[in-house]
Formats: C-alpha cells, structure tokens, sequence
C-alpha cells in the first residue's frame, strides 16, 4: 500500500470520528494573539488564565526538569517572562494537546505513551543542541507531538489497535510497519490528518508525517532526523510504549545520521557512545516529569 493510499485511509478514519478531542479556544485564541507584534504579557497572561487546567500545566512544565529554572516560579506571569513569548505558542499548543486526550482510555497506557513523548522531546533538544539546530524549544516540542497519531489508534481503533500490538510481540517487526500491514494506514498518516484539523503549524505537521522517514522531508528534513534518531534512542532505551516494540539500529547506517552529518559535519568525529551516555543521563528526568505532570489528574498505571 502506497502513501498516498494510507494518507486516504487516515482521513477517512479520522473524519469518521465525531467526538474527536478539540483543541481549547484559548489556545487558538494565544496562537493568534502572538501573531500581532505589540500584544504583552499582560494580555496573554490574563487570556491564560482564563483556562485554569491550560495554567496549571503551564505552571508544572516550567518548574520542571526540562526548564530548570533556579528558583520555582510560582506566578504565570513570572513563567512567561522567563519562557519568553516565542515560547509560549509552542507551550499552549502542547499543553492543550495534553489536555485533549486527558482521562481517556484506550489500548495503551496515556503514562507510558507520555514517558515516551516526553522522552523523545528532552533527547531531541540535547540532539539538536549538539549540531547547533537554532531553535532548541521546536526540536522539544517536536519530540512531544511525534506520536499523536499513537494516540488516536489507541482509543478510536482500539480492538485493531489491540491486534497490532499483539502481532508485534510476536514478530520482530516496528509497530509502525505493523500498523501498515494490520491497519492499512499508521500513526503517521493519521497524526498528519489530526494536526492539520488542529491547524498545526507546517513544520510540526512534517515531524508528524515523515518522523520515520525523515528523508522524505522537505521542510525541515533535519528537523525530522533530529526526532527521528532521538525516537530510536529512547525506544532501545526503554521508553518503548511499556517495553512493546521492537527495534535494532546501527546509528552509523540511519539516514537520519547521514543527514545530521551532511549539517554539522563535526558529528562525525563524534565518539557515539559518549554521546549515548550523554542521553542516558536525560532519561530519569522524563519520569519524574511524567510523574508531576500526572499526578493531579491521572491514578498511576502499573
Ligand atoms: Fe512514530
Ligand atoms: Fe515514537
């Protein structure tokens, strides 16, 4: 089955969901509001506040591990002088993508999907720092949203979902190329479909779609790699959906290395598994954040 066949498929299927979650109207509102030039913090801190849960997780991403701010910062408005307001469209669009799929349940644990997004975030950002990538805070958020299509299989498909995640246990196949098989479409297709309902910017949309094929990308292929060697990481390093999926890899033979080389030639001097020791030490920090997150709104899953 070709892509564009899977991408047909993927729309059809989520077209046909009614009560797809929505993406809040304030975050729609601060999108469009940081567009306009003179807007302050006043004005997309009052608009923020309006949602209390959007606040809360604000409040919670900022005194975590991933920010590290010296002291807890306690007030909103305190949060977005610190985050600056680049940063804050990136924040209400993760926070709301949080939010929308919150207390659901579906064939996957929403805990282990996050430790894996969110892991998949804190690798990207130290990946992307380390080959000079300009904008650390997209390489973060790409991370985090990668796998949104995930998701949706999960609780809209979950039976069919079900089957592929038992086939995948017992057959050395990715869950992405098992999905293609079982479902006739994947996570990627789908998440495309999903991101461009929630008007996602472009570049998120891209990450989304060719995350395991970074060389198909045409926006920012590198952007794509960074997410898509950071993925194979943290899935070899246990922040694998619950130890579901199996995987090899040989850095050395990704296209997304190749990639990653042609822009910052330096990696290749690399010693890789410094660099993998490097990661490893960003992997505790992704559960606690997991943890305090979650821990107000959803009981610890086993
Ligand atoms: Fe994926
Ligand atoms: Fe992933």
């Amino acid at each position: 089955m070709d892509k564009n066949q899977m991408m047909e498929r993927a729309e059809i299927l989520v077209g046909a969901v009614d009560d797809l979650p929505t993406i809040p109207i304030v975050a729609t509102k601060v999108l469009q509001l940081l567009d306009d030039p003179d807007v302050s913090v006043e004005e997309i801190a009052d608009l923020m506040l309006s949602d209390q849960v959007m606040t809360a997780r604000v409040m919670k991403l900022i005194n975590s591990p991933v920010y590290k701010p010296t002291q807890e910062i306690t007030s909103l408005k305190r949060a977005l002088v610190y985050l600056g307001l680049r940063h804050v469209r990136e924040l209400a669009l993760t926070t709301s993508v949080i939010n929308a799929f919150d207390g659901t349940t579906g064939a996957l644990e929403l805990n282990a999907f996050w430790e894996h997004s969110f892991g998949v975030g804190m690798v990207s950002k130290i990946i992307a720092q380390k080959i000079g990538y300009q904008d650390l805070e997209k390489a973060y958020i790409s991370g985090i949203i990668h796998d949104l299509g995930e998701v949706f299989l999960s609780n809209f498909l979950r039976d069919p979902f079900m089957e592929v995640l038992e086939y995948i246990k017992t057959h050395q196949i990715k869950l992405v190329d098992a999905e293609a098989e079982l479902l006739g479409t994947t996570h990627c297709e789908i998440g495309l479909s999903m991101a461009r309902k929630w008007n996602f910017p472009d570049a998120y949309c891209e990450v989304i779609a060719y995350h395991h094929n970074p060389g198909e990308a045409t926006i920012d292929p590198v952007l794509c790699a960074i997410v898509n060697l950071s993925d194979l990481f943290c899935t070899v390093r246990g922040l694998n959906y619950g130890g579901r999926e199996w995987i090899s890899f040989n850095l050395s033979d990704e296209e997304a290395w190749a990639i990653l080389k042609n822009e910052s030639p330096k990696l290749a001097e690399l010693d890789i598994e410094r660099f993998c020791y490097e990661l490893d030490d960003a992997i505790p920090d992704v559960a606690e954040l997991v943890t305090s997150m979650f821990s107000s709104t959803e009981k610890a899953k086993p």
